[in-house]
């Protein structure tokens, strides 16, 4: 397994994409912002299906959101919401002649690599078959129609990755925004799923089977354009009824196809399809199969609703943001900092029902201002086998305090890190002006070689706890936003990380948002 040439193959462009204070990864010497790559592939030559344009919103409140509720049957209104609420546009943004898209999920750059698809079978209102979704419009386009017979209705929802959108701004790093943001949109999904009733299980599917299943092998059909990477399908469905198992493979009267997002593009970067093609494979087994691995913590209880703002579930959903800056002063009330890092623990949110692989990614926390507690360096390890395998990776010298009744929360070191987690985080002021900066810890080694697909999975993993805390943060007034750049070595060596066991794979500020009023809001679907 150790001999697995993926596995070289990962490490080198793990290592090569690493930024350093005196170099960065790989990147375009210059941009064209003119001839930035089309935000929305539309599909020529195929029908085009507008879905409801009906409010998503509905009165659940932020406490309730992972409450058993009766599944919704699928139809085309409920299927609407659920785009609505995860991968579609959720407000335009304008400033001077510039405008923009915003959605449900973050983006690095807001380059939005991800792609969703939609697997209907019996979903009322819509005829069976494979539908790629145009966020641009609020509509699904007809890729294939299907030949398989199930005993019940199925909806599935496929993601794929355009890398180069990204790699046009980032380079060779792009590959790792590219998986972040796939793990932001995962989160988004079980979320919006939650409020359906419905339960999102992630399909254990082969690489080829993946790719069958999504179109993207057609390469004919790609011909002449940018590829898609296939990533993942969600089965949603019923808890009681469990999934329908597969989606439908044997698709017919294939229809569309793609437009070209870049017409000149100005660089290349072929380590991205290496490192696409080392890391095709499999998820590994359910929590609790057979290499069942770490024991997730047993949730103690945090905060009670009523102590904290409790707005509709759907409304944080639509109106968060990324802070573009924070007010550097505002320190976090204790029960709301519980709050975000209860939801980032196994149990604490709808995300983990989703992901039900064994925590393998464990934040850092450099807290500047939060109520009760010191300035300092802290770690939240997400599971049992966490607190001993980072005991032993991170620096020897750090206190392991406990820092909380009913958080696995605990002091490393007690110290003013402002200056340090704005240098490390590229000196970004929003690291040091935010309540508090997460670092993220995946184990690595063991996983990777365990499976070299795990270099995809645990940056879907950290995009997942980033997402979580973004939307509990905004659910009590208060901002994330998503770290991409960082200077990896560096992390490493304030932590002590001495090898590759674990490594910090991104990083997230948290904190009380500046806004820009200059900057006007749209609708998202007008
Ligand atoms: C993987 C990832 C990396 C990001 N890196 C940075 C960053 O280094 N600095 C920053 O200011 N914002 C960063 N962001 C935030 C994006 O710029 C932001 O999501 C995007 O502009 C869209 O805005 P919205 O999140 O408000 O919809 C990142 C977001 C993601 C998902």
């Amino acid at each position: 397994m150790h001999d697995d040439p993926r596995l070289a193959t990962i490490r080198a462009y793990h290592q090569r994409t690493k930024h350093h204070l005196e170099r960065y990864a790989a990147g375009p010497k210059s941009l064209d912002w003119e001839a930035q790559p089309a935000a929305f592939r539309r599909w020529r030559g195929t029908r085009c299906h507008a879905l409801p344009r009906t409010s998503p919103e509905l009165a659940i409140p932020w406490s309730s959101l992972d409450r058993a509720r009766p599944a919704a049957p699928f139809d085309v209104d409920r299927l609407s919401r659920m785009l609505r609420l995860s991968t579609a546009i959720t407000a335009w943004k304008q400033y001077g002649h510039a405008r923009w898209a915003l959605r449900a999920h973050p983006s690095s750059g807001n380059l939005h690599p991800t792609e969703t698809w939609v697997l209907a079978y019996r979903v009322e209102g819509l005829a069976d078959g494979l539908y790629h979704y145009q966020n641009e419009d609020h509509s699904v386009e007809w890729r294939a129609g299907t030949l398989a017979a199930a005993d019940r209705p199925g909806l599935w929802l496929g993601f794929t990755s355009i890398t180069w959108r990204e790699a046009w701004k980032y380079g060779e790093r792009a590959f790792r925004y590219c998986q972040l943001d796939l793990g932001h949109v995962l989160a988004a999904v079980a979320h919006a799923a939650a409020l359906h009733g419905w339960r999102p299980r992630l399909l254990r599917l082969e690489h080829a089977e993946l790719a069958h299943c999504l179109g993207t092998d057609r390469a004919d059909d790609f011909a002449g354009v940018e590829s898609e990477e296939a990533e993942v399908i969600v089965a949603l469905h019923a808890p009681e009824a469990g999934p329908v198992p597969m989606p439908p493979l044997h698709w017919d009267e294939w229809s569309g196809l793609p437009a070209l997002l870049d017409p000149k593009p100005m660089y290349r970067w072929p380590v991205i399809e290496e490192v696409a093609a080392a890391t095709r494979g499999c998820l590994p087994p359910a929590r609790g199969g057979v290499s069942g691995g770490e024991r997730p913590l047993p949730l103690r209880a945090t905060t009670t609703a009523n102590e904290l703002a409790d707005p509709p579930a759907t409304r944080v959903i639509l109106q968060r943001r990324s802070a573009q800056a924070f007010d550097g002063r505002s320190v976090m009330p204790g029960a709301v900092f519980r709050r975000i890092l209860g939801a980032l623990l196994p149990g604490g949110s709808p995300v983990w029902r989703l992901w039900d692989v064994p925590p393998r990614v464990h934040p850092l926390l450099m807290l500047h201002r939060v109520e009760a507690l010191a300035p300092g360096l802290y770690v939240l390890p997400r599971s049992e086998d966490g607190v001993s395998s980072l005991g032993a990776a991170l620096r020897q010298e750090f206190e392991w305090v406990s820092a909380d009744d009913t958080l696995p929360l605990y002091r490393l070191l007690a110290a003013d890190a402002q200056r340090t987690a704005r240098t490390l985080s590229c000196h970004q002021d929003i690291a040091a002006d935010a309540a508090f900066t997460l670092l993220f810890a995946a184990a690595f080694d063991t996983p990777l070689a365990d499976n070299p697909a795990a270099y995809r999975h645990l940056h879907w993993e950290a995009g997942m706890i980033g997402h979580c805390a973004t939307l509990a943060a905004e659910a009590a007034g208060w901002r994330g936003t998503g770290i991409g750049c960082f200077f990896d070595d560096i992390d490493h060596e304030i932590l002590g990380l001495a090898d590759s066991h674990y490594q910090v794979i991104y990083h997230y500020a948290v904190g009380m948002a500046l806004e820009d009023a200059r900057i006007t809001t749209l609708p998202a679907y007008g």
